[in-house]
């Protein structure tokens, strides 16, 4: 049977390197729509939660992983003995950044190293892992050809980019659009017609570095559009008088060339604050500045710094010095209603803080319930009236949907709002200091 055939009647087995906040619900699709899922993990602690029916990953159905894993279409284990059983194989590995921020591409290269050992003639090996035009063609596809197997001939092997967002309840794995380029017409046909099987929309594109350098545009664009806002929303706190929020609500009301964005202390995840990086090094081998991700990143990684200064200068003019002040920050998550701290704006405020000599801060985050900010470790505490009543500063730097900000504003004497959380809150807005109002 081809692989074709494989696909269309479900036989084909899938393969999932790497279960996170990627691969985990791309398995989980695989299995629900009936094909036999095997996810590959290093982390152990993984392999057996998904095994044990465990999940942990909010965005994944609860109901749906469960039926995956009892009716055995999705099972996780902590090697890669299985790949040659394997029909197709995504790759779904972190990329981050060196602490230099350059590209660490060694997660991609472990894992096509693994799948070399097992590769066999016909397989599909897809990779989702955002990284920098060339990956595919140029360090995947030659690990894989060392077997003697050939792309195109005896093996197929693509790109196609990951879209997901973490806690967007419109926009999920099933319907979001999916672009897909592979080294050979087939290599693509073979991609699109699997992902198919799970997305209602494929994009076929003439190759992996189309497909690649488009992800990193989506993610440059989101970068710069952010740092823009950032910046306007500092000129408007400079300028005075006018509000960056309101002027963003207006401009959204055109309805053609222009896409919201807003201000906020700064971005982090895996996504927008690495990959633009993984291009800007990528052109230095070109003897070309990328200006555009340059000064996005600038700005918005000072972002931190201004929040942190606007919460000192706040201080400064209360009662308490700095070092007693108790200074309570709502939500350490990069972004609202997820539980990823990676890279996050509002730990980067808290060590900023901490740094300067701010010796109580509390946090709460109802995702969250422990942090590690300058090597300490800090547990979320409960959020409370008598815990807004004592604090000095309550800082807000990720909007969750579930907190409540009229009884935050009722019970704090003051709060600074980095992402415009309490704009419904009619009383005691005297006591707010919001990022970009211009006051
Ligand atoms: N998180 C997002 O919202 C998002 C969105 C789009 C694209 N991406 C991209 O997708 C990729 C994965 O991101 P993520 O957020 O899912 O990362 P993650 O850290 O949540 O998950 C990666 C998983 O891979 C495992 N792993 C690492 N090396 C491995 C190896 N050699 N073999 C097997 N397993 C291995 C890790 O244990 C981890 O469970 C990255 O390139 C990221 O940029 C992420």
């Amino acid at each position: 049977m081809t692989l074709e055939q494989r696909i269309s009647t479900k036989q084909a087995r899938v393969g999932v390197v790497g279960l996170g906040y990627v691969g985990l619900p791309l398995a989980v699709e695989f299995a629900s729509r009936g094909f036999e899922t095997i996810g590959i993990d290093l982390d152990q602690e993984k392999v057996h939660a998904i095994n044990a029916g465990r999940k942990y990953i909010a965005d994944v159905e609860e109901r749906k992983f469960a039926a995956c894993v009892k009716s055995g279409k999705l099972t996780a284990r902590g090697d890669y003995e299985c790949v040659n059983s394997l029909d197709a194989v995504y790759i779904c590995v972190p990329t981050p950044f060196t602490p230099h921020k350059e590209p660490d591409i060694s997660y991609i290269i472990h894992a096509a190293t693994e799948i070399s050992k097992k590769l066999r003639k016909g397989q599909l090996i897809i990779l989702k892992s955002t990284t920098f035009p060339g990956t595919t063609e140029e360090y995947v596809q030659p690990i894989l050809e060392k077997t003697g197997l050939k792309v195109g001939r005896d093996f197929h092997l693509a790109f196609s980019p990951e879209r997901i967002d973490p806690g967007n309840k419109k926009w999920t794995t099933a319907n979001t659009p999916v672009v897909i380029g592979g080294v050979t017409k087939k290599c693509t046909e073979l991609t699109c017609k699997l992902t198919e099987q799970i997305v209602a929309t494929v994009v076929p594109v003439s190759s992996p570095k189309i497909a690649e350098m488009e992800k990193l545009l989506e993610n440059i664009f989101r970068s710069v559009n952010i740092a823009l806002v950032n910046e306007l929303a500092r000129l408007c706190d400079r300028m005075g008088g006018i509000n960056m929020w309101e002027v963003v609500e207006a401009a959204s009301t055109k309805p053609f060339g222009f896409m919201p964005f807003y201000p906020g202390p700064g971005i982090g995840g895996h996504c927008i604050l690495i990959d633009p990086y993984y291009l800007e090094w990528l052109a230095r081998k070109y003897d070309f500045q990328t200006n555009f991700i340059a000064l996005a990143a600038e700005t918005n990684e000072s972002m931190p710094f201004y929040v942190k200064d606007i919460v000192l200068r706040e201080i400064s003019m209360r009662p308490v010095p700095l070092r007693n002040a108790k200074i309570l920050v709502l939500g350490v998550a990069f972004k609202k209603d997820v539980d990823d701290t990676r890279h996050s704006p509002a730990l980067r405020v808290m060590e900023l803080l901490h740094m300067d000599g701010a010796r109580n801060i509390v946090y709460n985050d109802p995702f969250v319930p422990t942090a590690q900010i300058d090597g300490l470790e800090f547990k979320s505490v409960p959020l409370t009236k008598s815990l807004l009543r004592s604090s000095d500063c309550v800082l807000i730097t990720t909007d969750h949907s579930s907190y409540d900000y009229d009884f935050i504003v009722q019970h704090a004497k003051l709060i600074i709002d980095t992402r415009n959380a309490t704009k419904h809150v009619k009383e005691g807005r005297e006591k707010i200091v919001l990022l970009g109002d211009g006051r």
